[in-house]
Formats: C-alpha cells, structure tokens, sequence
C-alpha cells in the first residue's frame, strides 16, 4: 500500500465550523433558491464551491501584512512584487489587479484595438467564463479548441488541458490569423477538470501562433500545479527543478494574466504582465488606473501585494504540492472506488463528478449537476459548483440554451486549509447522495438573469410531470 502524504505543515489557528440539521439545510436552500451560490457560508459545513481566494496563508504571508507600505504610489510591496515577477517568470512589467478578472478587463481591449479587426476572436484550450465574459465585453469572440481527450471522462490521459493542435491550425487558416486578437492558454484548464497542459502542447501553441503574429497570453491561475503535473508525467522533465519548468512555460507567451488566489495562495490579487513589449504595457496602465486602481497598486493594499510576493515563490514548494495534488487524488479514489464517475484522472484543485453519467435521467436543460450539489448540500452541507449547461448560459444571437460538452459537479478543494478527514466526509455525503440517485430531480428557473447567470439564478425542482416528460 503507497503511504499517505501528511500535511507538510502544522495548524497555528483554527476557525471553528459548525454542522447544521438536515431540516436548517433545507430552509436554507430552499431561501436561497436552491442555488448554492446564494447560501449564506455559516449555512455551510465543508465549503468546495471554490479554490479561489479561499487557501490559508502562511505564517511568512501574515507576517508580510504587517509590512505592508500603505504609500499611493511606489510602495516597497510593488516593487517586491516586480521581483518576484522578475525572477519567477522573467517578465519586465507587472501590473497588480484586483483580481484575475482586473488583468483581463485592462488587457483584452489593448488587445482587441491592436489586432484593427471588424471580426476579432480569441482562441484557446478553454476560456474561464470571466475570461469569456471579457473577451465578448472587448468586443470579441471566444473560440474553445480544447483537445477531445478531455471530453470523455471516462478515459484516463495525462494531458486533458491541451489546446487541439490542428483545430488551432484549421481555426487560424479559415478565420484568417489577422482576426486573431490572441491565443490564451489556460494552465491548468480548469473546466476541463483542472487538467494540465503538457510542455510541448504549450510550445507548439506557441510557436504556431508566433508563426502568425498571434500574441500569446497565459492564463496562468494554477501556473504551480501545472507545473508540477509536468513535472511528473514529462520524462523530459522529471530531473528538472520546478521553477525551470515554470520559466519554461512562461516563455512560451507574450504576456500573463492571473488569479492569485489560486496557486498564489493569496485571499485576494491579480496580476497582468508583459514580457517586453513596453508600448502595450503603457496602454494597459492606462486602463489600470481607470479601471483598478494607480499602478503600483491596482486595487490592492501594500499588505496584500507582500502577502502575493511571498505566496507566488511559496505556492511552488515541491513538498507542498506534492501533498496539495495527492488530497485531491485521495478524494477522487474514494469516488471512484464507490463507482461514481469522475473526471480522470484527477486535476490539480478539484474532483470533477460526471452529473450526465450520475444522473442520466435528467436531461442538460435540467441542470443535472446543480441537481447533484443540491442534493449533496441537503445530504451533509457541502457546498459544491456545477460546471455544465447551467454556467455555459444561452447563444446571446440565438437565446438557446448552448450546448455544453460537460455536466459536472465540481469539488473544488481550497488550499491548505481542509484535512483527508474532511475528504472523508464529503466522500460519504456523495455516496449517500448516489444510494438515492435515481430519485433526484432536475431544476427550472424561477429567475433567470440575462448574464452570467449561475451565480444569481433562483430556481425550484421540477416537478414529478416535467422530470417524467424530459
Ligand atoms: N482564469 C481562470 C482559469 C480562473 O479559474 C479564474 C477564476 C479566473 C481566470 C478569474 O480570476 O476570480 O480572480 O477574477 N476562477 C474561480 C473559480 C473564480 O472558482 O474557478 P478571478
């Protein structure tokens, strides 16, 4: 039997998290119109709606808060930040943001008036839907050319994340590579079940659209687990020390967007960077200014840009992740073990369960996966997320619902922060959720906002007539 990765850490604090009865649970759905989204967290017991901004920070992170240099402009913070940038990823310009979203909002328009199309598009392994939303804001289309290995759940393959490379070809000849504002590459992919991208996946993207002019952005959210994934399943890698393979990555792009509330480890940042090309960088702060904030700053205290100076060298502690990964692995086993269908194999910050193959009888229209994490929360309070035809939304030419290659619940883990024991419990829940599977309904809309819907939508199950009729 392999030995259980401990925790490379010790807890210095603990916040207290408290059961609720199965009858508080469900007036609390129910209140919140059956969209996990809208409960309230006291309402929830063991929280995987997210790994975003909700890791636990070191005590070298706290420390660094109190460092914080609260100056509006040139702070000491930015210019650790800078550094770590440098030295990291080699890039010349750092812009801090918000958030992920701040770095897509003041570098997709750049991007978009550079390129001079009527018809621009965006092409990618997957855009995260803020990084759709910003790119349709800019005025732009978003093309996914995710590799078809990761639509079939049940296949294991160690690249899952990989952009399909002739797809990419075929797309840049018939659209014409002048309409390509850029390539994005999303590492990990976290809608494909935050799969990696294998090295010479990236480097072929990259040399294809450098070929043709394309500028090519990293969406560099989970950069660490990424590269780590690379680290132990490219041969060509294995002896190579993580931070290599990260610049190695990094120099397949032009520029970089990034959440550092994932592998950052941070509760709160962003960064948009550029390589060399100082005329862009100009034009984004400008828009950083407007939009986020001055430019060494960007919507952030000093205390926070510390707090992601420090966590973007930690979150690439060899002993970290290897812990980090195998937590995720350990829930997915216990899964599959019980013969629910997950996505396989698992990705770097989450179990990915296949709703379509769990609930079969429940059609796309039904939002099968938001079926599952209701059912999951009303079982045991564990708040999960549907990755499916809930979030994809309508065609906003057509208004039909699009069709989503996925219906998946995603058990999103947050980093450093829960025990295999907690694993343990949310494996439970879920196979008492499965015992009665076959029982549980789809849902319909009671409100259905015009954008980004999933997360303000209320909803109520069908009833018995309508889950008959589907
Ligand atoms: N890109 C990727 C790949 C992401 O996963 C996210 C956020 C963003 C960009 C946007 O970053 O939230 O800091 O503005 N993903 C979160 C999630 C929200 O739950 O997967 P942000």
């Amino acid at each position: 039997m392999t030995r259980r990765i401990p925790e490379p850490f010790r807890i210095k604090m603990v916040e207290p998290i408290r059961q609720t009865t199965a009858a508080e649970r469900a007036s609390a759905l129910e209140a919140a119109g059956w969209n996990p989204f809208l409960l309230d967290a006291a309402d929830v017991y063991i929280d995987l709606l997210t790994d975003s901004g909700t890791g636990a920070m070191s005590d070298r992170q706290w420390a660094g808060l109190m460092l914080g240099d609260e100056a509006y402009a040139g702070g000491r913070n930015f210019h650790h930040l800078c550094d770590a940038v440098a030295e990291l990823f080699g890039y010349a310009h750092t812009i801090p943001t918000h958030q992920g979203r701040g770095a897509e909002q003041i570098l997709f328009p750049e991007l978009v008036r550079r390129c001079g199309s009527a018809k621009p598009v965006f092409v990618s392994n997957y855009h995260f839907d803020t990084t759709k939303a910003h790119v349709e804001l800019a005025g732009a289309r978003a093309i996914n050319l995710l590799h078809p290995d990761a639509l079939d759940t049940t296949r294991a393959a160690d690249w899952k994340g990989n952009i399909d490379l002739d797809a990419l070809q075929r797309t840049i000849g018939e659209l014409g590579a002048a309409n390509v504002a850029a390539l994005i590459m999303t590492v990990t992919c976290n809608s494909a079940g935050g799969q990696p991208v294998a090295m010479d996946n990236l480097r072929a993207a990259s040399a294809l659209a450098r070929r043709h002019g394309i500028p090519v952005v990293l969406d560099a959210a989970r950069y660490a687990e990424n590269a780590w994934f690379i680290k132990q399943r490219d041969p060509a890698c294995a002896d190579l020390p993580l931070p290599t393979i990260v610049r190695e990555m990094f120099d397949c792009a032009d520029m970089f967007t990034m959440s550092a509330k994932k592998d950052a480890l941070v509760n709160i940042g962003g960064i948009c960077a550029l390589r060399d090309d100082a005329e862009l960088a100009r034009a984004v702060q400008v828009r950083c200014i407007a939009q986020e904030g001055f430019v060494s700053y960007g919507g952030l205290a000093g205390r926070d840009l510390e707090a992601m100076a420090i966590g973007l060298r930690e979150g690439l502690d060899e002993d970290y992740l290897r812990w980090r990964v195998a937590q995720v692995a350990y829930l997915g086993q216990r899964l599959a073990d019980a013969g629910i269908p997950i996505q396989t194999p698992t990705g770097g910050h989450a179990v990915f369960v296949d709703a379509a193959r769990m609930l079969p009888h429940i059609p796309p229209e039904q939002f099968p996966a938001h079926a599952l994490a209701c059912a999951l929360y009303l079982e045991g309070g564990v708040r999960a997320v549907e990755i499916g035809s809930l979030l994809l939304g309508r065609d906003p030419r057509t208004g039909l619902q699009e069709r989503s290659p996925f219906e998946l619940l995603r058990l999103t883990i947050p980093r450093r922060v829960y025990t295999n024991d907690h694993m343990d419990y949310v494996a439970d829940c879920l196979i008492a959720v499965q015992r009665h599977a076959a029982g549980l309904r789809g849902l319909e809309f009671s409100y259905e906002p015009p954008l980004l819907r999933h997360f303000t939508a209320r909803l109520r199950p069908c009833s018995k007539e309508q889950a008959k009729a589907a």
